[in-house]
C-alpha cells in the first residue's frame, strides 16, 4: 500500500457470481484476488451476503491465505455476520444494509435510524481490531451518526452520482465532496464506492479527502473483454490522473 495515494479496493463478488451459476469452482474468486494483488490493487473487497449468492464462507479464508492484501469484508449488521467477522478478522468490515428497512432512500445504511442496533456491533468489531466502515449516503445526518457510533471510516455511496446526469450529477458530486470533507474534519476516513466506471470515476477520485475507492461490477465486467489485470490497471491510471 502506498501511503497518501488513493487506494483501490477491488470487489471480486461477481467472479463468484459467475462461478455459482454452474455450481462448480470456476472461475475462482481467489485467482481474481491474486491477480489484483499482482497488478497493484490495494485491497480485496468481498460481500458475504446472507443468501450466499456470490461469496461463500469458505472463500474468505481462502482469499486471506492467498494474498497479503487487506480484506474488506462487507457485511450486514447481524449476529451471524458479526461472528464470522470475529472468526476471520478481516482488516476492515464495511457494514452494509441488506434489507429495505435498514437503508436510506439512496441505498446507504441508515446509521442515523439504527444507532441502538449498530452501536454494540460496531464496538465489538472495533474491540477485535477490525476497522469498521459504514456504507452511508452522503448526508449530514449519516455522518453525524457515524461520529456517534465511533466509526473510523465511512464509505460514501456513489450510486446516486453514478445514475445522475448533467446538472444533477454535479449536485451529487458536490454532496459527496462536502461529506468527504465533513467526515475528514471529524477524524473519520472517507471512502467511496458503488457504480463507479472508467467514465465517472475521475471527478470522485479528485476529491482530496477520499482515501479509498471500492469498485467491483464494472471492473469484473470489463475483465470479460480485456482481462482483470488490464481493467484494474486502467482504473488505477484514471484514478492517478485525476489527482495532482
Ligand atoms: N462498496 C460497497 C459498500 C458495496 O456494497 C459495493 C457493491 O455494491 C461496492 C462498493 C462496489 O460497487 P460496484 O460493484 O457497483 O462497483
Amino acid at each position: 500500500m502506498t501511503p497518501g495515494r488513493l487506494r483501490l479496493g477491488v470487489n471480486i463478488d461477481h467472479v463468484a457470481t459467475i462461478r455459482n451459476a454452474r455450481g462448480g469452482d470456476h472461475p475462482d474468486p481467489v485467482r481474481a484476488a491474486q491477480i489484483v494483488a499482482a497488478c497493484g490493487g490495494d485491497g480485496i473487497t468481498a460481500h458475504l451476503r446472507e443468501d450466499r449468492r456470490h461469496i461463500r464462507d469458505e472463500d474468505l479464508a481462502r482469499i486471506q491465505a492467498a494474498t497479503s492484501l487487506p480484506l474488506n469484508l462487507e457485511m450486514a449488521a447481524t449476529e451471524e455476520m458479526l461472528a464470522i467477522a470475529l472468526r476471520h478478522k478481516p482488516h476492515a468490515a464495511c457494514i452494509v444494509p441488506e434489507r429495505r428497512e435498514e437503508r436510506t432512500t439512496e441505498g446507504g445504511l441508515d446509521a442515523a435510524g439504527q444507532h441502538n442496533r449498530l452501536y454494540p456491533l460496531v464496538q465489538r468489531l472495533l474491540d477485535a481490531d477490525i476497522r469498521v466502515s459504514l456504507f452511508i449516503a452522503p448526508e449530514i445526518a449519516q455522518i453525524d451518526a457515524a461520529i456517534r457510533l465511533n466509526a473510523p471510516v465511512v464509505e460514501l455511496h456513489t450510486g446516486e452520482y453514478a445514475h445522475a446526469e448533467g446538472a444533477a450529477r454535479a449536485v451529487e458530486l458536490k454532496r459527496i465532496a462536502d461529506m468527504a470533507a465533513l467526515a475528514a474534519r471529524n477524524g473519520i476516513e472517507p471512502h467511496a464506492g458503488h457504480g463507479l466506471t472508467y467514465d465517472n470515476v475521475q471527478p470522485i477520485a479528485a476529491i482530496p479527502q477520499l482515501a479509498e475507492l471500492n469498485i467491483g461490477h464494472y471492473l469484473i465486467g470489463e475483465a470479460i473483454f480485456t482481462g482483470l489485470e488490464a481493467s484494474v490497471l486502467k482504473m488505477r491510471e484514471l484514478m492517478d490522473a485525476a489527482r495532482p
